[in-house]
């Protein structure tokens, strides 16, 4: 399922962010915020178990806990982007990471790091990339993680375009797809159009402002 969320806080901080004249501080701070606010939305069907507390004026009450493990699993290293912002809203959460770069002549996936937290298999598996351009790196660490025997996979990306979108929902029809853009194209070098340039750069200010 393809979920676009839509709020006017993400739509004015998913602008600024696309903006070339944005610096990488502020970008990084507007993508934070935005992973915090679509994990807001993201949890909503998130299953809770009852529990007891007693108030500070000694009467029992039936709250609700978090129930299962929630694992945020950036995919390197654009995926780190969007990880602080969930953490800030779900804190107890573990955090894995997936390592992979694409090889620019076979377009194959390549990975270089996998390390993933050892929780139950059905734990809340939050995979984290904010461009979903072609599909392949989120393909390849959604399919390592179904190998493990994890079922309960969310992909939270920013923008995407059709044609990631079609291959994740083709290969991967139980993963949920979040975005809050679904974007026109990608252009001739797989870069999303009209996009935010390379997120990864963007983020980390490794090129220009
Ligand atoms: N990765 C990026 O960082 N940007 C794009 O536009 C596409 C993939």
């Amino acid at each position: 399922m393809l979920v676009i969320i839509k709020h006017p806080l993400i739509e004015a901080k998913l602008t600024k962010m696309r903006s070339k004249d944005t610096s990488h501080d502020e970008f990084r701070k507007n993508l934070n915020e935005i992973a915090s606010l679509m994990v807001y939305e993201i949890l909503r069907d998130y299953k809770t178990k009852p529990l007891k507390v007693v108030t500070p004026i000694g009467i029992e009450t039936i709250g609700q806990a978090l129930d299962k493990e929630i694992v945020i699993i950036p995919i390197l290293r654009a995926g780190l982007g969007m990880t602080n912002g969930i953490l800030d809203l779900v804190p107890q959460a573990r955090v894995g990471h997936i390592g992979i770069y694409r090889d620019e002549k076979t377009m194959e996936a390549k990975d270089y790091f996998f390390k993933i937290p050892e929780v139950a298999k059905d734990s809340y598996i939050l995979v984290v990339d904010p461009m979903l351009a072609t599909g392949v790196s989120s393909d390849d660490a959604i399919t390592k993680l179904e190998n493990l025997g994890f079922k309960n996979i969310k992909l939270i990306c920013l923008v995407g375009v059709e044609k990631g979108i079609k291959r994740i929902e083709k290969e991967h029809p139980n993963v949920d797809i979040y975005l809050v853009s679904e974007d026109t194209k990608l252009n001739e070098n797989n870069y999303i159009v009209p996009g935010l340039g390379d997120a990864g750069d963007r983020i980390f200010g490794t090129k220009g402002k």
